[in-house]
């Protein structure tokens, strides 16, 4: 007969409980069992770790200690406690670590004479003290640096961003050219703010995820008032099975050229407009008289680059003029630029260093050299370059992306199918505005354009 009540039988039971706990309700086993287990040691080893990683600073303290003194006449040893100054050791103040879904975060006081940056430059030796995946600098005020700690990295998963589902599914004013394209690292969406950084770069090699990018951009975006504009120097295959919402696609080096040069009159039509209204930017129209957004996707920004002869080197440097001239200007106007390639860099021609310079944000996919990620995340914390490079094959889609704070963060785009693009781009046909009713709008002489129904949520 099996005596059920033995011990062994208990401990094999908890076992069992626990183990089916963590693998069926991981977020709770974190929350109520790992994560006060952490905390305690994080704040238990933290002197160590503080100082095996140089957060430390000596202070001269004062302090009792013990001194041995030798009475020389008897021989005996006699000790005196004595009031002295000595260096000690001191560590950053601790936080209590504060649980997330997938780690913690802890807020440390700055000792005098240090910057979060130093912290972001530790961010690995404390991964490895405190055994987990990824350590990143969230947030600073005056004096306190917070700490995210990333326990598993959740960019694994594939997060299929939902395409919105019906025409008549709106969009909200806030999320307005803020479209929700994939997952941050730590568990964040990961939102491309165009109202806070207008241009985009978007460069890593073949397969790694540029397109998916474009394609979860153009879901964000399909059922919003914003004009879609495609540049797709391979022959059309990428963008032209989305051409319902697209308010012109240009396909060949001279379309593109033409393309460009409208885009550059429309802004400066729309520059005179402010001018008459006596506004500084769009946005500081009244909703009736704001021109409508322009977001402008090119696929493959090399193509647009490469010459062959004579003739067509002239054809580039007036493509790149008008590039740069929508980069400098467009934030105030309206227009937008996604720019995607294998290698945005000087070789391709005088312009682009110029160009780059301009384009604020950042995604650098799998890369295949250095000098590319140097060059997508410029100066960036030689960290963004061990983490861009460090991205493996097998995970199309994971990027560095520098935020609007100059710090970076790893993230992932959602899956978004060629077909799934398509249906969302049909489904939101009649939302586009044409070339039209983009270049007349907001210059007083409108033509009818329907957006769709604001939804408040
Ligand atoms: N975020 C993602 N999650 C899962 N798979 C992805 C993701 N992004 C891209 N992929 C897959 O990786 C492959 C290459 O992506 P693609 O966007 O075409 O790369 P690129 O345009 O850089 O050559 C595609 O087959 C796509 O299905
Ligand atoms: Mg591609």
């Amino acid at each position: 007969m099996i005596d059920l009540s033995h011990p062994l039988f208990k401990v094999l039971a908890a076992l069992l409980v626990l183990i089916s706990w963590r693998r069926w309700a991981p977020v709770s086993y974190w929350y109520l069992i790992v994560f006060p287990r952490k905390a305690v040691r994080l704040r238990w080893t933290w002197r160590h770790v503080a100082s095996g990683c140089g957060l430390t600073k000596k202070r001269l303290r004062w302090w009792f200690t013990t001194v041995p003194g030798l009475i020389a006449s008897t021989g005996v040893v006699k000790v005196r406690r004595r009031f002295q100054r000595v260096e000690v050791d001191t560590k950053p103040w601790m936080g209590l670590p504060r649980p997330t879904r997938n780690g913690f975060r802890i807020t440390f006081h700055l000792l005098d004479g240090q910057v979060p940056d130093d912290y972001a430059k530790v961010c690995e030796r404390l991964a490895h003290a405190w055994r987990i995946e990824a350590v990143r600098v969230v947030g600073s005020r005056p004096g306190r640096v917070t700490l995210q700690g990333i326990t598993h990295d959740p960019l694994t998963l594939v997060a299929p961003t939902a395409p919105p589902a019906e025409p008549s599914g709106g969009w909200r004013t806030e999320d307005l050219l803020r479209p929700v394209v994939g997952v941050l690292e730590n568990g964040a969406a990961w939102r491309m703010d165009f109202r806070l950084i207008p241009h985009w770069m978007n460069a890593g090699a073949t397969q790694s995820g540029k397109s998916n990018l474009i394609n979860a951009l153009l879901v964000g975006l399909a059922s919003q008032p914003v004009a879609l504009i495609g540049f797709d120097l391979k022959g059309g295959m990428e963008l032209s099975a989305y051409e319902a919402r697209l308010t012109a696609l240009a396909t060949t080096r001279a379309e593109c050229l033409d393309l460009l040069s409208d885009l550059v009159a429309v802004m400066g039509a729309r520059m005179l407009a402010c001018r008459r209204y006596g506004v500084r930017d769009i946005w500081q129209l009244p909703d009736a008289l704001r021109p409508i957004p322009i977001v402008v996707l090119v696929d493959e920004l090399a193509e647009l680059f490469l010459t062959a002869d004579k003739a067509e080197k002239d054809q580039v440097t007036r493509t790149a003029t008008a590039l740069l001239r929508i980069a400098q200007l467009g934030r105030a106007l309206g227009l937008h630029l996604v720019l995607s390639g294998q290698r945005i860099g000087s070789d391709l021609g005088p312009g682009v260093t110029a160009l780059r310079a301009q384009i604020g944000g950042r995604v650098c996919h799998r890369v295949n050299d250095p000098e590319t990620a140097v060059m997508t995340l410029g100066d960036l914390d030689p960290d963004a370059l061990v983490a861009a490079r460090s991205i493996a094959p097998e995970q199309p889609g994971v990027a560095v992306v520098t935020g609007s704070d100059g710090r970076w963060c790893r993230a992932r785009s959602g899956y978004v199918s060629t077909d799934a693009a398509q249906r969302a781009a049909e489904a939101f046909a009649d939302v586009t505005p044409s070339w039209a009713q983009v270049a007349a709008s907001g210059l007083g002489h409108e033509l009818p354009y329907e957006s769709s129904p604001e939804l408040v949520a």
